[in-house]
C-alpha cells in the first residue's frame, strides 16, 4: 500500500498542494516551512486526528472554514486500481471521511484503509512516557493483525464505563456489580490473549530490528497484562473492590496493561541517553511495521518527522538503510537534505524523491 498522488488544502501553513509521492520522500525545508505539516496531513488521512493537537481546529489554516486531505491509494482496489481517502474538518467541528466516495463511519476504516507508522519526538514517550503511550502503540499491532480485536476492546471499555459507574453508587447493587464483573473477566481474557499473541511475535522481531540499528546488549521488551500474573482478574476485582469504591473507578485490568523497556533489569528510561531511546523508539515502530507487512502481505506508510535531530551520522544511516530497504512507503523530514547525503546507498535513484518546503509551498526538488 502507498500513496501515490496527495493534496492538501488548507491545512496549517498549507494552503494548495498537490504532490506525486515515490516510495522514500525527503521533504526538507527550513523552520516553520510546513514540513511537519505535510506528514501532519497524511497522519489525519489515516486516523482522523492529529499527532501534535488534541482537536483538529488548530490544524484548519487560519483564514479558511476548513481543511482538506486527498489521496489516492495505490494497488489498493480489486485489480490493483487505485482507491481515493478524503478527509475534510470544518470550523463547525464537522469531520467527514470518504473511501472511494462512500462516507466513512468511523476512523478505524481510514486506519484500516492507510495504516500508518509515525516516528517523532512523541516517539521518546515509548520509553519515557506512561504506559498508556506503550498500550496504544501495542494495541495499534492487535488491532491491525488480530481479527476481533476492535469489537472486544470496546467491549472491555464498556464493561468498565459501567462498572466505574456503579462504584460511584452509595450502594452499589450487588447483582448489577457482579453482571459487568463476569462480562469484563471474559473480554478482558479474550483482550489479554490477543495481546499476549501479537507481543509473542513481536518481541524478536524487534530485537532483531533493534539489532540492526544500534548494538544495545540487553535491552528488552515485556508485556504486563494488566492485573497479577498468577491470579485471575475475577479474584484481584473481588479483592480490590473496597479499595476501587474509594477511588471511584476499577484499578486492575487490561486498560491499565503495558509494555515495559527495561535494559538488563532496569527501566530502560532512567539509563539510555537521548539519542538511544529514540533509536530503541524507532526499532519498536519498524518492527511493528515489519510484522505487519508479514501479516497482511501489504506494508504501512512510515512518517518521520525530522529523522536527523538526536542522533549522530551512523546512526542516521543505520536508520535510513532500513527504511530504505524495507518494502514500505516513507515519507520524512529533516531541515536540510544534505544531513541525510550519504544515508541512502542502495535505494535506486526512482526510488526516491526529494520535495522543498517553503512558505507552506512544496516543489519537487532537483
Ligand atoms: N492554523 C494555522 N494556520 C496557518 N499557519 C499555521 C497554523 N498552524 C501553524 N501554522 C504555521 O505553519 C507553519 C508550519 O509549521 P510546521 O511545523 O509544519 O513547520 P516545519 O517545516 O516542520 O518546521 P520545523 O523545521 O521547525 O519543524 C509554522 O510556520 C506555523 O507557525
Ligand atoms: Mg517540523
Amino acid at each position: 500500500m502507498s500513496i501515490r498522488r496527495l493534496r492538501i488544502s488548507q491545512l496549517r501553513n498549507i494552503r494548495q498542494a498537490e504532490l506525486e509521492l515515490g516510495r522514500v520522500n525527503l521533504l526538507s525545508g527550513p523552520n516553520g516551512s510546513g514540513k511537519t505539516s505535510v506528514l501532519e496531513a497524511v497522519f489525519v488521512l489515516g486516523s482522523g486526528r492529529s499527532f501534535r493537537a488534541a482537536r483538529l481546529d488548530p490544524v484548519i489554516h487560519h483564514d479558511a472554514s476548513q481543511f482538506t486531505v486527498f489521496a489516492s491509494l495505490q494497488g489498493e482496489g480489486n485489480d490493483g486500481a487505485p482507491i481515493a481517502i478524503g478527509v475534510s474538518r470544518s470550523r463547525d467541528g464537522n469531520f467527514a471521511g470518504r473511501i472511494q466516495g462512500q462516507a466513512i463511519r468511523n476512523s478505524a476504516e481510514l486506519a484500516r484503509r492507510l495504516p500508518l507508522q509515525l516516528i517523532n519526538s512523541d516517539t521518546f514517550d515509548l520509553l519515557v512516557g506512561g504506559p498508556k503511550v506503550r498500550r496504544q502503540f501495542l494495541d495499534w499491532g492487535v488491532f491491525h493483525v488480530e481479527h476481533g480485536f476492535h469489537r472486544t476492546w470496546l467491549d472491555v471499555h464498556r464493561c468498565l464505563r459501567q462498572r466505574n459507574a456503579l462504584l460511584r453508587h452509595d450502594r452499589i447493587p450487588a447483582v448489577e456489580l457482579e453482571i459487568w464483573n463476569s462480562q469484563l473477566v471474559e473480554s478482558a481474557a479474550q483482550l489479554d490473549e490477543m495481546r499476549q499473541h501479537y507481543f509473542d511475535a513481536f518481541h524478536p522481531i524487534f530485537l532483531q530490528t533493534l539489532r540492526e540499528l544500534l548494538s544495545l546488549d540487553g535491552l528488552e521488551l515485556a508485556y504486563q497484562r494488566g492485573w497479577d500474573r498468577g491470579r485471575s482478574l475475577e479474584a484481584v476485582l473481588a479483592e480490590q473492590i473496597e479499595k476501587d469504591r474509594v477511588r471511584g473507578f476499577t484499578q486492575s485490568g487490561p486498560h491499565r496493561a503495558d509494555v515495559r523497556v527495561r535494559l538488563r533489569g532496569i527501566n530502560a528510561a532512567e539509563v539510555l541517553s537521548r539519542g538511544q531511546q529514540k533509536l530503541v523508539g524507532a526499532a519498536m515502530k519498524l518492527a511493528q511495521g515489519r510484522l505487519f507487512s508479514a501479516r497482511q502481505g501489504r506494508d504501512c506508510v512510515f512518517l518521520v518527522d525530522d529523522l536527523p535531530s538526536e542522533l549522530d551520522r551512523v546512526h542516521r544511516r543505520q536508520l535510513c538503510q532500513l527504511l530504505g530497504g524495507m518494502r514500505c512507503q516513507v515519507l520524512l523530514s529533516c531541515v536540510d537534505a544534505s544531513e541525510l547525503s550519504g544515508c541512502w546507498d542502495g535505494l535506486a535513484a526512482n526510488e526516491m524523491k526529494l520535495f522543498h518546503v517553503e512558505h507552506g509551498a512544496l516543489s519537487a526538488a532537483k
